[in-house]
Formats: structure tokens, sequence, C-alpha cells
């Protein structure tokens, strides 16, 4: 029988089997899936158990204090903090091809996690290795990296398909065979917080794969405040459980000619991605409501410099994706 019971005994028991008496760490992203994951291995072998918070830059508004601040009072997890801001922009410069941005940022956060386990291995050096690496990767991750049976590879997830070839960590992934809402329910079970468990869902890859095309400071700093805008304001519209999440995509590329004060601007568009879904393999655009929309599209044009459109996505998945890269 499934129950969020069982599957939490079955993992803890895997888990403690897997590990022995070596150590792990765990890769935090700020999501649920990670925490979940952490939360899991850290009742499974306790202060065995390192996480990992890599701040790559990606990040939205507020993220990281997030992670220091509510997921270690939830929790008591050891964390590390690594500021890799610069390594992930010099990876990803020239960079313009989602798959390769995909492969890039997995590969660093990889880079990422040896450098911190040197370090933990260093400052405890009698004591036993750091051989493991947790990960939150669901079912649907698996599935759409094309690591199911015979299906097509839709996207590299950063910890599927997203791997370097030569990983010399052994993997723990203990929601590898469930879905987002089940997910929220082993969650819940484990005693995280609302605000924790209910998050709407974010790629680890952040907003990386929300600039469609080259990853700059400067076009994140943008879309950051564009993201945090539409965020402010679907929040006090009451709508973050109505919908799944709302990708904002800044498109680099792509310049329109507007009009702002008595001048001709010449700036990008910011595409606005609400969508509702049970399991984000299949998804249906949201129908928010239009004073939402226009309240959203005042702000960001108004107090985002260099953007001179906000235009909504009305496609379902498929045909489209959540994401656009
Ligand atoms: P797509 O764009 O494939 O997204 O329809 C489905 C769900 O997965 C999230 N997503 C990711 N999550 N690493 C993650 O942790 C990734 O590389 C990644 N790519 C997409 C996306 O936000 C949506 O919830």
């Amino acid at each position: 029988d499934w129950t969020t019971g069982n599957v939490i005994d079955e993992q803890v028991a895997a888990i403690r089997d897997q590990v022995g008496t070596k150590r792990a760490i765990c890769g935090l992203s700020g999501g649920v899936d990670s925490a979940v994951a952490a939360a899991l291995v850290q009742k499974a072998i306790g202060s065995q158990l390192t996480c990992v918070y890599v701040d790559h830059g990606l990040m939205r508004k507020g993220e990281t204090e997030q992670v220091e601040k509510d997921f270690v009072a939830a929790t008591g997890v050891q964390l590390k903090v690594v500021d890799a801001q610069e390594r992930f922009l010099a990876a990803l410069a020239g960079v313009s091809d989602p798959e390769e941005k995909r492969k890039i940022i997995g590969r660093e956060f990889i880079r990422v996690f040896e450098q911190a386990q040197a370090e933990i291995v260093a400052e405890a050096p009698g004591d036993q290795p750091v051989e493991f690496l947790v990960q939150g990767t669901l079912y649907p991750d698996v599935v759409e990296s094309g690591g199911g049976t015979g299906t097509a590879n839709i996207k590299s997830h950063h910890n599927v398909g997203g791997l370097p070839e030569d990983l010399e960590f052994q993997l723990i992934e203990p929601l590898r065979k469930l879905f987002k809402d089940e997910v929220r329910m082993v969650g819940q079970e484990l005693g995280l917080p609302d605000e924790i468990v209910q998050r709407q869902p974010f790629p680890g890859p952040g907003l990386g794969i929300r600039i469609v095309g080259e990853v700059t400071k400067d076009r994140l700093d943008l879309l950051r405040e564009a993201d945090a805008i539409a965020r402010e304001e679907l929040t006090a519209a009451g709508l973050d459980r109505d919908i799944w999440q709302c990708p904002v995509v800044l498109l680099a590329d792509v310049r329109s000619v507007g009009v702002q004060g008595d001048g001709r601007t010449y700036g990008h568009p910011i595409v606005l991605r609400p969508v509702s879904s049970e399991d984000a393999m299949t998804a249906d655009w949201s129908r928010l409501p239009y004073d939402v929309l226009a309240r959203i599209s005042t702000r960001i044009t108004n107090e985002v410099a260099d953007v001179n459109r906000v235009v909504l996505d009305v496609t379902s998945k498929p045909p489209g994706t959540i994401e656009w890269e």
C-alpha cells in the first residue's frame, strides 16, 4: 500500500543501508524537492549529512536568504553555503543554446559539490569519507530527461541529463519514483513547514534558463526585478495556490519599439507564463484575472529599466513546455 509513512520507512532503511557509516552531502536549491530529500536523508543518517547550498547567481530575489534562514530553522541541518556566482557566470558566458546552458549548469553544480566535499573532509580529516550526493530528482525529471523507457529526451534536467560523465559521487535519490504532490505529502509527514512544502516549483538552473539568449549579470538583475514584481502581485492577489508556477522570462535577444514619457524606447519583452498543472507533465495556461495582469504589466514596464512590453503566454503543455528553455 502506498502511504507516506511506508515510503519514508522504506527510504530511511535503504539510505542507512547504502551509506553505512560514511558521509553524504545534499545540494539544496531552495525548492521543495531538494528540501524533502534532505529532510528524509537527515532522518536516516543525521549528522553524517551536510547540506550544500550553491549560490550560482541564478536565484530569484530573496531566495538565498530563505534557504539560509527558513530551511535551517525548520530542520537544524548542517549547512554550507558556497558563493559560486562568478564561476557560473564565467562558464555561461557566450552561451545561448538551451541544452548547452543546462549541461554547463549541471556540470558546474557537480564541480562545486566536489569542492565542498574536499572542504568538508579537510575540516574533519579523521572522519569517514564523503562519498554520496543526495539529489531531489523526481519521476517526471527522469522521464523528461530521457531516462524513462521509450521516452524522448525533452530537456536535460540539471540533476539528470545534465550530470557530467566523470561523476565521482554515488547518488542517493529517494524521490526518484515520486510525483510532486507525493513529495509534498512526504515533506508534510516529515514535519517541514508549509512555506517549504507548498512552495511553487522553481528549476535548479534557475533564471539561467529563463533568459532567452546569453546569460549576463545585467540581464539577471533585470529579470530578478521583473520576477519579484510578478510574484509580489500574484501573492497579493491571493493566487499562489491557484497556479502551479509562473515563470517570468526575459527575451534578451528580442527588442521592440515603445514609447515612454515622450521618448522612443527600444527595449526587451518580458513573458509571463502562469500555468496550472497536477504534475508538470502536462499543463494549461492559467486564466488570471485581467486586473492582476494589468498591475503586473504596468509595474514591470514602469519599474524595470529596458523593459517596454509585457506579454502573456497562452500555450498549454503540450505543445509548449512550462519553461521556455
Ligand atoms: P518543463 O519546462 O519541462 O518543466 O515543462 C517541467 C517542470 O520541471 C521544472 N524544471 C526543472 N526543475 N531542474 C529542475 O529542478 C531542471 O533542470 C528543470 N527544468 C525544468 C519546471 O520548472 C517545471 O516545474
